[in-house]
């Protein structure tokens, strides 16, 4: 198989929508062969639908157009013993896992201010954003040290490198993901494995990919609806939203050997938004 991940099985989280079914897309069109996973169905405590079974079906239907293999499965990134089992089989199916792009991820529960936050929220947030990539490497990495070889791809965000008001849960897991990006890419720099992460900015809500972060981000602000993205757009340097294709095509370079001296980078997509 051509492309810049010919030959390549990625597992990619957080697949049927958004910035991971962009990520997909993207990989199909590259050559990889393709484990799609996601939580497809909705979480107690999160205030807006996640992916859904359809959505995360569409997601490998557009994938499977590019003639690679697709499998999608739906799981729970904060059930260890469903992640080790799916893995399990991903590995007995295909033998290797090249890269592993750890993107799915909640927003809110958020939009209060740290005193107002109860246990619950605050579990939420950090067992999907943080423990979640923590689990999903912890699986990974074994078959990585088999092979001497690997790339995981962490999707962390400028909340991961700047605070936001009424987004702690979200700020704390994405700096935490961002420091066992870092700590990881020392543990297996020596054995060819590398680990990074990418900080998306503020992301288009983009129809065809069925985005709905920003939307939710406004609603946690009271923003009026409808006039959220000018808001957002006001505080970008390149006077535009980024797109999450531009996202995944950063996460592409990250997991193919053309970045094969990168490791516990982070790259910001972001049009400028954290240089100020
Ligand atoms: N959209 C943005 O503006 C933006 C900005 C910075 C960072 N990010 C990050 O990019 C990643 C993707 O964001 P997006 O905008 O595509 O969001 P999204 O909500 O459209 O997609 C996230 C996907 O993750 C899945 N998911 C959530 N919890 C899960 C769980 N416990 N187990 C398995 N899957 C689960 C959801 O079902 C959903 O399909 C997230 O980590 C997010 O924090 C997004």
């Amino acid at each position: 198989m051509s492309g810049r991940l010919g030959g390549t099985l990625a597992v990619i989280t957080g697949a049927a929508r958004g910035i991971g079914r962009a990520t997909a897309t993207e990989f199909a069109a590259e050559g990889a062969d393709l484990v799609l996973l996601d939580v497809a169905g909705d979480i107690d405590g999160v205030p807006y639908p996640l992916g859904t079974q359809s959505q995360l079906d569409t997601t490998a239907r557009l994938c499977g157009k590019f003639g690679g293999s697709v499998t999608a499965v739906s799981v729970d990134i904060r059930n260890s013993s469903r992640v080790k089992e799916v893995l399990a089989e991903t590995l007995d199916q295909h033998g290797r896992i090249d890269v592993l792009v750890n993107n799915a991820g909640l927003v809110s529960p958020s939009g209060k201010p740290v005193h107002e936050i109860d246990d619950d929220e605050w579990q939420v947030m950090l067992d999907v954003d943080l423990t979640g990539q923590f689990r999903m490497m912890r699986e990974v990495l074994p078959s990585m040290l088999r092979r001497g070889a690997g790339s995981v791809v962490n999707i962390a965000s400028t909340a991961g490198l700047v605070g936001y008001r009424h987004f702690a849960g979200y700020v704390s897991a994405k700096h935490g993901l961002i420091g066992l990006t870092r700590a990881a890419s020392l543990d297996y720099a020596p054995k060819g494995i590398r680990i990074n992460a990418v900080c998306p900015g503020s992301v288009y809500d983009d129809p065809e990919l069925e985005s709905v972060m920003m939307a939710e981000i406004a609603r946690c602000l009271d923003l009026p609806a409808g006039d959220s993205e000018r808001a957002f757009v006001a505080s970008q340097p390149t006077n535009r939203l980024v797109r999450a294709h531009d996202v995944a095509r950063a996460v592409l370079w990250l997991a193919s050997d053309e970045s094969r001296d990168v490791t516990g980078s982070v790259v910001a997509v972001d049009g400028g938004f954290t240089v100020r």
